[in-house]
């Protein structure tokens, strides 16, 4: 029987160094109070020496398959989703295929922003549906310390660090698993959310950008208004396509970018706050790793059971923007 996706361990890993609200104060002009009412981060987690992208992805990989009881060698392809490599060559999947000992597994890196991890599941989700027994491990890591602009309120208040992990196999069963994968892109709006510098339009050692474009910029109030739409509407989508309605769903799990995004979505689904999971007061927004953290803390509160209804959704630079509808 050919079924869709089933995630069957995950993982988080996280840099101890906590940056606080109150520390940002120091830095820039803001105030916890302007932090908190706007976007509900009160800290985030920021890498130390020794700490890196692959070295997170790492960890929370093998947390991951140590609870799924997979050993490495058994993994057919790694999967990362970042925009914050340890390098532009290699990439931070054949980092953690070489620290892993995974030697039977392909690897690659997949950019998609805040949405990678939806995007690098609905990917994996191709490879099961021809070969249920393939093991897949889905990672979402981001060192975005290193890159936002830490003489910028606007954006440098926001972000975070972080690795969360998914081992995925085929479900052999036609009521678990992944039901579906929704995946969008307008890259039309590109120029409202960018990290320029050191593509190869723009090269470190180049002077003909400005020192900021070497750094996160973002309209945020565009991103905001574009984030809360698209989120909706393919949360919606999800639910539709399968027949379902927002009363089905135990459990959303949505990209941790602003409470106010995500109180918007909850209200539009007119779900209780306990059917929404939110962490993002501890890590802030962690680009593609901000769902894999959700959804191991999730599963060690115990918030993720057999047979629930899990919704996914995430929006992020591109625009991308996704949702997933998993019975778990
Ligand atoms: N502290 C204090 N004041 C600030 C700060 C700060 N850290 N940042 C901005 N302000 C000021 C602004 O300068 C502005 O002042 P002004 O009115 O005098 O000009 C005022 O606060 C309001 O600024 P806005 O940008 O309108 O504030 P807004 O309510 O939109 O909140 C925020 C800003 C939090 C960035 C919000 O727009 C947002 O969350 N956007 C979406 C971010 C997002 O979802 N990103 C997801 C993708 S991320 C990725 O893909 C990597």
């Amino acid at each position: 029987m050919k079924t869709g996706a089933l995630i069957i361990g995950l993982g988080a890993a996280l840099p101890s160094r906590r940056l606080t609200n109150q520390e940002l104060e120091k830095l820039v002009d803001t105030s916890d109070e302007w932090i908190t009412q706007r976007t509900g981060i009160k800290e985030r987690r920021i890498v130390g020496p020794g700490e890196s992208n692959s070295k997170l992805a790492v960890k929370a990989a093998r947390q991951a398959l140590e609870r799924a009881g997979i050993s490495p060698e058994e993994l057919d392809l790694i999967i990362v989703g970042t925009l914050t490599p340890d390098y532009l060559m290699p990439s931070v999947a054949v980092l953690v295929q070489k620290e892993l000992g995974a030697h039977r597994a392909g690897a690659f890196d997949l950019s998609a922003t805040c949405s990678g991890f939806i995007y690098g599941l609905a990917v994996a989700d191709q490879f099961v549906r021809v070969d249920p027994e393939r093991k897949i491990l889905v990672i979402g890591s981001e060192v975005l310390s290193k890159k936002v602009n830490w003489q910028d309120r606007t954006t440098c208040v926001l972000f975070g660090d972080g690795a969360g992990a998914a081992v995925v196999t085929g479900s052999y069963n036609e009521n678990r698993g992944l039901l579906s994968a929704h995946l969008h892109a307008d890259g039309s709006l590109w120029h409202l959310l960018t990290l320029k510098g050191c593509g190869s339009l723009y090269p470190p050692c180049g002077d003909e950008l400005p020192l900021e474009e070497y750094y996160i910029r973002m309209q945020g109030r565009e991103v905001f208004k574009n984030a809360v739409r698209a989120m909706e509407t393919v949360a919606l989508e999800a639910l539709s396509a399968n027949d379902l309605s927002p009363e089905d769903i135990d459990l959303v799990v949505p990209h941790q970018a602003n409470i106010r995004i995500i109180e918007y979505l909850r209200e539009r689904l007119g779900l209780p706050r306990e059917k929404v999971f939110v962490n993002l007061h501890k890590y802030g927004n962690t680009s593609a790793a901000s769902i894999p953290i959700a959804l191991a803390e999730a599963q060690e509160e115990g918030r993720l059971n057999p047979g629930d209804l899990v919704l996914m959704v995430a929006f992020g630079g591109g625009f991308t923007w996704a949702s997933a509808l998993m019975r778990w």
